[in-house]
Formats: structure tokens, sequence, C-alpha cells
């Protein structure tokens, strides 16, 4: 079994690390307030779990989670990260977390910002879709593989005899030529034009629709 370092230890880290256990993993603690603060969550965890400073837990995991506000994302250490899988859950309230320009332009997301800051690190994004109360609803055995379906059988056309030349196109030419894309008089490529939102899954909803998990903007709050 593995030993999975956490950088936060909060409603994701502490339910995460609950099912790593039961999973028969170890886990490594961290917060920001220091190892005596999470004295009650490794009893209740038991004798798989202690904690340390975030450092200690980034060097101690086979994987590491970061899972803390947005807003600190530079603290997590960098150097005991470097050749280790990074699952990342952080979520962009800009409420909570303060405004991050480049986010508000879309130009990036968060899991490359965290990237960024651990160039050599592989940063996964995991459970950041998911209410940390639902997380251990949705635990269990690996399902069994499925079969890959097999290639369904490729039918080809009956050949027709090539058409006599003719001084007017035919039907078989004029169906197999490619228009130019750029000759005068055809319609430029337009790609569809589907209604898109700019709304990420972190942005705050418009009034009256349903709050994405852990949302500052739900009824649990407290639970983001
Ligand atoms: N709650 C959800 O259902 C949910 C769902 C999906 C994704 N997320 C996202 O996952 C992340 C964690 O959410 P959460 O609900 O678990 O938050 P949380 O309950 O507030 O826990 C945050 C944890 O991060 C620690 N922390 C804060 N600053 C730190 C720092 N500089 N260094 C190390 N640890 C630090 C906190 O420790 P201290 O208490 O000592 O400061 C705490 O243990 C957020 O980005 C959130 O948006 C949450």
């Amino acid at each position: 079994m593995s030993t999975i370092g956490f950088i936060g230890s909060g409603k994701i880290g502490g339910t995460l690390a609950r099912l790593a256990v039961d999973a028969g993993h170890d886990v490594v603690l961290s917060n920001s307030r220091g190892p005596d603060t999470l004295r009650d969550l490794v009893t209740q965890l038991g004798p798989q779990a202690r904690a340390a400073t975030p450092g200690e837990a980034a060097r101690a995991g086979d994987v590491v989670m970061v899972t803390i506000p947005l807003e600190v994302y530079r603290d997590v250490p960098v150097a005991p990260l470097r050749d280790t899988v990074v699952i990342d859950t952080m979520n962009y309230y800009p409420q909570r977390d303060g405004n991050f320009p480049e986010l508000d332009a879309d130009r990036t997301t968060v899991g490359e910002l965290l990237q960024a800051h651990l160039p050599e690190s592989l940063v996964v994004k995991a459970f950041s879709n998911i209410f940390f109360k639902h997380l251990p609803r949705s635990a269990g055995p690996p399902a069994p593989p499925t079969a890959a379906p097999s290639p369904s059988p490729v039918t080809t056309p009956p050949r027709r005899p090539p058409s006599p030349p003719s001084s007017t196109p035919s039907a078989t030419t004029s169906t197999t030529r490619v228009p130019s894309l750029t000759a005068a008089g055809s319609a430029p490529v337009r790609r569809p034009t589907t209604p898109t939102s700019t709304r990420t899954a972190c942005s705050p909803p418009p009034a009256g629709r349903p709050t994405p998990p852990g949302s500052p903007h739900s009824s649990t709050a407290t639970d983001r």
C-alpha cells in the first residue's frame, strides 16, 4: 500500500484521508496551523495516520493531495514534491480567494497554476467537482474491467463501373469534388455557434440556479 500526503486536511482532505485509511493506505496530514491541531483527526483515523508539516507530508507521500484554498497555493512546498504525482482538488472562488486575473480572463486554469508552481511534479486534477459529503458514497472497490467494444465491421459500397467521359460533370464527379474553402464565392466555414457561457464550474451561478459542490454560494457555504 502507499503513503498519501495531505497538504490541507479540512473537509475534502479529512474525508479523503478517511477513505485512504479504510482502503489500507497510510496518510500523513498537514495544515497551516501545525501538527498539534490535527491530533483529534489523527486519533479518529487510527495508527495508519500521522500529522506533520506540509513539507514533511510532501516528502512522505508517494502521492500528495493539495487540498487547500487556492488563495494560498503558492505555499505548497516545491522541492519535496519533485517527481511526485500531486492531486489537486482546488476550486477558484474569488469571494474567498481574491481575484486571479488570469483565471477571470480564462487564460489559464487552477490546475495549470499549480503545475506552473510545481514544474517538476505531475499535477492531476481530481475531486474538485464533488461535494465532500458525497465522496464516501462514491468510494468502493475498482469496477471490473469491461471488454472493449469490438470494432464494427467496415462496409464498403459496391464498386460502380467508371462513368464514360463527359463534358458535363457527372453525379459522381460532382459529389467527390472537394470544394475549395478559399475559392471566391464559397461560403466561409463556420463552427457551430452553440451558445457558450463564460462561467466556469467555480463561478457564481446565476440567481435561481443550483450551486456547485462546496460553493460559497450554496446553502452549505461553510462546506466549500
Ligand atoms: N468542500 C467541498 O465539498 C469541496 C469540493 C471540491 C473541491 N473543494 C476545494 O478543495 C479545497 C479544499 O476545500 P475544503 O472544503 O477541504 O477546505 P477546508 O475545509 O477549509 O480545509 C482547508 C485546509 O487547508 C489547510 N490550509 C489552509 N492554508 C494552508 C496552507 N497555507 N498550508 C497548508 N495547509 C493550509 C487548512 O488548514 P488550517 O485549518 O490549519 O488553516 C485546512 O486543513 C478548496 O480549494 C475547495 O474549493 C472543496
